[in-house]
Order: structure tokens, then sequence, then C-alpha cells
């Protein structure tokens, strides 16, 4: 009888930092030889057909969250309201989905979801199907997390009280500030509504304790994060990074050059590429704060001010309001976008560089103009960065990103981190200067830049996908379940 090839069900949280590694890992999958299914949100799905986004040669569906024409925290509720809803709905919609392909003969053997869906384990448990984690983050984020939850809560809920704090957890090569602990922990956080997320972490935590020596798959790479890797002997953290498009990697696939399943609209004229290839080598300020974060008014006008004093050119990524219809998220958000069009010197800043509302990323990032790049830091620009070798301003907002900015300048030593006015907490137009020339003109900053780039491209190459192994791992755990090993 002929051999069951491996289906893969990947489920995302429906933001753009989760599907765009989810995406890569899919396509790896797939050119490895495995049958694989993506599935997002239906909302998320909309937006990606409506930028004409869709990735060929992936097949796709979806599954519910409750908000399927979209959520809108000021009408539907806090973020609390919404993961809660989504878990109902989305375990309802996930069930079926299981239930489905199995059914149609095309039963999946193994589901792989990503951060913020704890609950997606206990639906696969229920259905006797494997399941693993796509974590996200960098390996010492999830390390930092564990820890917290077992035996370091009550240290750090004391990391604010004493400037001098730090902190050296067991098996990682450093010690940590309160600043460079993934800002849910932060007790000065504790009310903020990002907050809501934290219980998710707890639970995700929890959810793989039910394993034996469950396993994690994380988009990193050995070399960056050796160490960090083995901390926590009771998982097993697989290195399956950097999850880039091949093109940049190992070539596999060279039409393969962007991550695809945009959720915003890239911009109309597209001329972004050219304008790069107008520019001289290594001369050009990327900009960019991903896909969620949205600066003040103040820190924008600070970041032009910057920018207009280095005379450099630039592109910066500023993301388009949602259309009309759409609620804004909330008074903070839409006070920001309204502000950001008044900026007091477009005028200026559009003669020295161009603002764009999306761009593809990693091909900005691999373009040779690209001199470096102040980033919000999320896991996916940093790892994006690393792989061009394209040292970074690490101007962090949230969540993992504070840890990924220690990192950036401290351990891999590929970038200096803003330090905000102790005053009113912004990052000043002279601190970014500052910044800007440093990264700009340190050799010894662009040498370890470039050392990544080597050691990722090599990563890449080192240890090729093969489905039969990945799915060898979860074999281990539940090997009578399995079809097709
Ligand atoms: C979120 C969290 O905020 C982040 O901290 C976490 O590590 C991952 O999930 P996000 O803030 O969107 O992600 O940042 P990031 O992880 O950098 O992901 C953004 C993605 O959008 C990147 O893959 C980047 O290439 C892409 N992007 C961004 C574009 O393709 N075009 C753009 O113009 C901007």
């Amino acid at each position: 009888m002929a051999e069951q090839k491996p289906h893969f069900l990947l489920v995302t949280y429906p933001v753009q930092g989760h599907i765009n590694p989810a995406l890569q890992f899919a396509k790896r999958l797939l050119r490895a030889g495995a049958r694989v299914t993506f599935s997002t949100t239906v909302s998320a799905y909309r937006k990606m057909e409506k930028g004409n986004s869709i990735p060929k040669g992936v097949t796709f569906t979806t599954f519910s969250d409750g908000y399927d024409d979209g959520y809108r925290r000021n009408v539907d509720g806090d973020g609390q309201t919404y993961l809660s809803v989504f878990r109902q709905r989305g375990s309802e919609s996930l069930r079926e989905l299981l239930k489905k392909s199995a059914a149609e003969g095309n039963p999946v053997t193994c589901l792989v979801y990503t951060l913020l869906l704890p609950w997606a384990a206990e639906v696969a448990r229920g259905l006797n199907v494997p399941s693993a984690l796509l974590w996200i983050q960098p390996a010492t984020v999830f390390d930092v997390y564990y820890y917290y939850f077992n035996e370091y809560n009550d240290v750090i809920s004391e990391c604010e009280k004493d400037p001098s704090w730090c902190l050296k957890l067991p098996n990682l090569p450093f010690e940590l500030k309160a600043r460079d602990l993934p800002s849910f922990l932060l007790p000065s956080n504790s009310y903020s509504y990002t907050c809501a997320l934290l219980p998710s972490f707890k639970e995700q935590m929890e959810e793989l304790e039910k394993e034996e020596k469950a396993t994690i798959l994380v988009n990193t790479f050995e070399a960056l994060e050796a160490d960090m890797l083995r901390s926590i002997e009771k998982f097993q953290l697989i290195p399956i990074g950097p999850l880039l498009p091949s093109a940049f990697l190992d070539g596999k696939d060279p039409l393969d050059k962007s991550f695809g399943g945009d959720l915003f609209q890239r911009s109309k004229d597209g001329d972004y590429m050219e304008w790069l290839n107008s520019q001289e080598k290594s001369s050009v300020i990327y900009v960019s704060f991903g896909s969620l974060s949205v600066l003040s008014k103040p820190q924008m006008e600070e970041l032009a001010r910057a920018l207009i004093q280095t005379r450099r050119p630039f592109l910066w990524v500023i993301r388009e309001k949602e259309t009309k219809e759409k609620e804004k998220q909330d008074q903070e958000t839409k006070q920001a976008e309204e502000e950001e069009e008044e900026l007091s010197c477009m005028g200026e800043l559009k003669q020295q560089g161009l603002i764009v509302p999306w761009c593809s990323q990693v091909e900005v990032l691999s373009h040779p103009s690209i001199g470096c790049f102040v980033t919000h830091c999320g896991w996916n620009s940093t790892l994006e960065s690393l792989t061009s070798g394209v040292p970074m301003v690490a101007f962090p907002q949230w969540t993992d990103q504070t840890t990924n900015a220690k990192l950036v300048q401290d351990v891999w030593k590929t970038g200096v981190r803003v330090k905000p006015s102790e005053e009113d907490g912004l990052v000043k137009s002279e601190e970014l200067g500052r910044c800007l020339e440093v990264v700009m003109e340190s050799d010894e900053t662009k040498e370890n830049a470039k050392r990544w780039r080597d050691l990722a491209i090599q990563a890449s190459f080192s240890k090729p996908f093969n489905p039969k192994n990945e799915y060898g791992q979860f074999k281990n755990r539940r090997s009578t379940k399995l079809k097709g090993a």
C-alpha cells in the first residue's frame, strides 16, 4: 500500500507576527513533501484576500474567533472578552475542522498552533491528534515566562522596587534588568489591557506540562540561542528557524521572496524598491514598528526630527488608517492615527525619504541600500534583520520586544537600544540621532551583523526540513495514533 503522507494543520492567531512564521513553516513542510493545511480566522483571511495576498500552493481554510466581521475593541469588549469568545468559538470551529478532515479521508496527523491558542492543544488531545506549539518569539522569552510561572513569580514581582534589581535565571548566560523582562511581567503594567494576555501564557505552560517532554518548535536557530534552547530540561525546544522566505536563505525556491498572507495593503504604486535601487549602498535608514504598535504623536515628532537631522535617506512604514467603516481600536489609537497625518515636518520628511503604508519587509531588508533598521524588535523583524545582516536601532514597545532589544544590544551586539527620557518617557530626537550614528558608523556592529547573517543562512542549510523527522518527534509521544509514519 502506498505510504500516506503526513498531514499538518497549522492554525494561527490572526496577527501578522504569528501568520508570517507559520506560513513559512507551511511552505517548508510542503517543499519537503508533507500535506499541509493552513488555517487562520475568517476575518484575517478576508484581509489577505482583499490585499490579493494569498500565497500560491498553500491550502487555506478558516476557523472562527467569534468575530468573523472583525473584532472592534471599543464595541465588542476588551482583550479578555475577545480571548474568551475566541476560546469558545475557536475550539468548536477547530474541532469541526479536524473531524471534517478525518471524515474526508484526509486526517490531520499533526496540529501545529501558534501563541495565544493554548486551547488548540486541548481540542487536539480530545480527538487523539498529536499537537505542537510553534513558539514565534525567541527561546529566551519562552524561558523567562517558564521561570516566571515556576518559582520566580515573587522575585520578578519585586523588579521595579529597586533600580539596581537584576536577575540571573538558571542556564541563561546573562542577567536581566526590569526593563529587559517581557513587558507583561512588569507589575506597573498589571492594569494595562495587554495583561489579559498573561493568563494565556500561563495556560500555555500548564498545557505543555501535561505532555511528557513536550516538543516546542521555536523560530530561532542553534547558534543564536544555544544555551536558551536547553535551559529547561523538561521540554524539548527544537530550533526550526529562521522561518523566512527561501529566496533569502537556502534558495531552494528562488521565487519565494515574500511571506504572502499580508493583512495590510502595500503601497499602491509599489515603487519603493525602485527608489531603493536609486540609493547608495548601506545608506538608507529603514523604520518600521511592525503590525500592531502605534506611536504617540509626540514620539512620532521626535522620530521625524531625528531622521531630518541625520540628513540620510530613509524608508518609513506608517500603517494606513483602517477603512472608514471600521471602528477605531480605541481612543488612544484613534488619536495617534489622526495625529500621524499632522506631523509638523511632513513636507521636509518627504523631500528626504519615502513614507509607505506597508511594504515587503524581507525584500526591503535584503536590499543593499539598507544601512540600518529602526525597529520595535518584534521577533520576526529582529530575525529578518539578523538574517539580512542589517544592524538595528532597537526601539522596543511592549511584550517580548524589550527582551529582544536586550539580546540585540548586549548578547548578539548587532545594534544599540534607545534610552527613553526619564522626564516624559519619550525617546528624544537627540538620543535617536546618537543611536543612528553609532549603528550607521560602527564597524564592530556591522561586522557582527554580517556574522549573524552568515550563521542564519548556514542554519537554514544545516537542518533541512524533513517532515518525517519532524513527524517522528511527535510520534515518540503518541505512536499509536499516527498513520503513515
Ligand atoms: C507581534 C508582536 O508585537 C511581537 O512582539 C512578537 O514578537 C510577534 O508578534 P509585530 O509587532 O507585528 O508582531 O512584529 P513582528 O514580529 O516584527 O512581525 C511583523 C511582520 O510583518 C514581519 O514579518 C515583517 O516582515 C512584516 N512586515 C512589517 C511587512 O511585511 N511589511 C511591513 O511594512 C511591516
